[in-house]
């Protein structure tokens, strides 16, 4: 076994299983040009405060480029002997420049490294996500103005409630990914800070410009506190619980989906790219990738709740444990942007049976509030309109009888007041276009929400 970077006190050599159990190269490589980056902005700063001479600084920041280049045109021979990302690059970096490469971990420690890496990480992927979550509102505003006089039963318990304007459905899932994009964008405010200079958990005697290195890595502004900067991964949390709604918002899309394809629905069709056969049974057309957008919801929770129970019980300040935040937020980053991208796709191809939405809201008796309604509008107490209308649907059921096939002789009898305009207000589209309320799914009220939503769309 090599000797170790850190193995002065150590009289015994490793174990390789121990070595291996310890080691973070497997999974923390993925943040390699952080890495990289993080070390050339902590040697300019060497140099600018004079910590270190301009000779060894050039040299040292040559070689860490001539690193970032080999990284990005072949990748770079990483080894389980060095551990982790930090010391293979300064391991690498000896070889490119020898041993004055021993100098750039002057007042630094891998405790602040680590954490300005995982910052890096998360603070260049949130805006690619948020990009995409627009990416998705925009497919979704672009198929509700394709559809705000498309009518279809609204449900609640999963039972026909009252008709509503598909475009107007489309529209929630809108407000449920702005609220996503929200909460990314918030989560960059705990992400865009620096903890580079917090050494191993109580800053340095040497004289370093944190305000400096701040700047070089780009991040807003310096941890005001080092033992905080080394211990916080509040930032890694709020990204995960994000991810963690974003993926309960595109579960519930993507449940919706999977049923409406079904036969008994037949509301809507998959475009062949998001759907797959079946190796026994040729007729099928299944909602594979809506069921496994539906099912990675399951490892974001992991993700997040594998973090929450790693911080949850750990003493200031750093402690190994930390070791295990990486990974979910990787998974979390890969696992989303895909979600999106496909989600996305799904929505601009989907292929809506209007007439089939239309259908199911012509047989049942979800217009029996606009009975009621009108009842009341007639002068008669809501409850008691409620209690009419509810013996007429009971007995509707009974006899097959929709509320649009009782003659207006019938409901005289109820009340004399009633006349044939009643017939008009129980068609499923004046129920929809008769609902004006601000932000209900009356056809004015859905054109405005598209309107406001472009607008949102714009802002994000
Ligand atoms: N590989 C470590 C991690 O991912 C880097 C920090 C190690 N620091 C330490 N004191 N052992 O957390």
């Amino acid at each position: 076994p090599i000797k170790k970077m850190w193995g002065g006190r150590f009289e015994a050599a490793g174990d390789e299983l121990v070595d291996n159990f310890g080691a973070s190269i497997g999974f923390d490589q993925a943040m390699a040009k952080e890495d990289i980056m993080e070390s050339l902005a902590h040697v300019k700063m060497l140099k600018a405060t004079k910590i270190l001479s301009a000779t060894d600084a050039d040299q040292i920041i040559a070689g860490l480029e001539k690193l970032a280049d080999r990284l990005a045109k072949e990748g770079l021979p990483f080894t389980v002997e060095n551990e982790d990302i930090h010391m293979n690059i300064e391991s690498l970096l000896t070889d490119e420049i020898g041993p004055v490469a021993g100098k750039l971990h002057t007042a630094r420690s891998r405790n602040d490294q680590v954490a300005v890496d995982l910052h890096l990480y998360v603070k260049e992927r949130l805006p690619r996500i948020i990009d995409l979550l627009v990416g998705l509102q925009t497919a979704l505003v672009d198929q509700a103005s394709a559809n705000v006089t498309t009518v279809m039963p609204g449900y609640t318990h999963m039972q026909h409630a009252q008709p509503i304007s598909y475009g107007h459905y489309l529209l929630a899932y809108f407000q449920m990914f702005q609220r996503d994009v929200e909460r990314f964008q918030f989560n960059m405010k705990h992400t865009d800070l620096s903890p580079l200079g917090a050494a191993a958990l109580a800053g340095t005697t040497f004289p370093i410009d944190r305000e400096l290195s701040t700047e070089l890595l780009g991040f807003d502004h310096p941890y005001a506190n080092s033992l905080d900067a080394v211990s916080d991964r509040d930032f890694a949390l709020e990204f995960l619980s994000n991810a963690s709604i974003l993926m309960v918002h595109l579960s519930r899309l993507c449940e919706e989906l999977i049923y409406w394809c079904s036969y008994e629905f037949g509301y809507v069709e998959l475009a062949d790219q998001y759907a797959t056969g079946s190796s026994i049974m040729p007729q099928k057309k299944n909602p594979d990738m809506a069921e496994l957008i539906r099912g990675k919801t399951g490892r974001i929770f992991g993700d997040l709740t594998g973090l929450l129970t790693v911080m949850k019980g750990l003493p200031l300040a750093y402690n190994k444990d930390m070791q295990e935040d990486k990974e979910g937020v990787f998974d979390a980053v890969k696992t989303i942007i895909p979600s999106l991208q496909v989600m996305t796709g799904m929505i601009k191809t989907l292929r809506i049976n209007r007439n089939r939405m239309e259908e199911a809201t012509h047989h049942d008796f979800s217009n029996a509030t606009e009975l009621a309604d009108y009842l009341a509008t007639k002068g008669i107490p809501f409850r008691q309109a409620h209690e009419i209308v509810g013996e007429l649907v009971l007995k509707g059921l009974k006899t097959g009888t929709n509320l649009a096939d009782i003659p207006l002789a019938q409901y005289q009898e109820i009340n004399p007041r009633i006349t044939a305009d009643v017939y008009k207000i129980l068609k499923p589209d004046m129920a929809v276009a008769r609902r004006h309320s601000l932000g209900g799914t009356g056809f004015d009220q859905v054109k405005q929400q598209i309107a406001a939503a472009r607008e949102v769309i714009d802002q994000n």
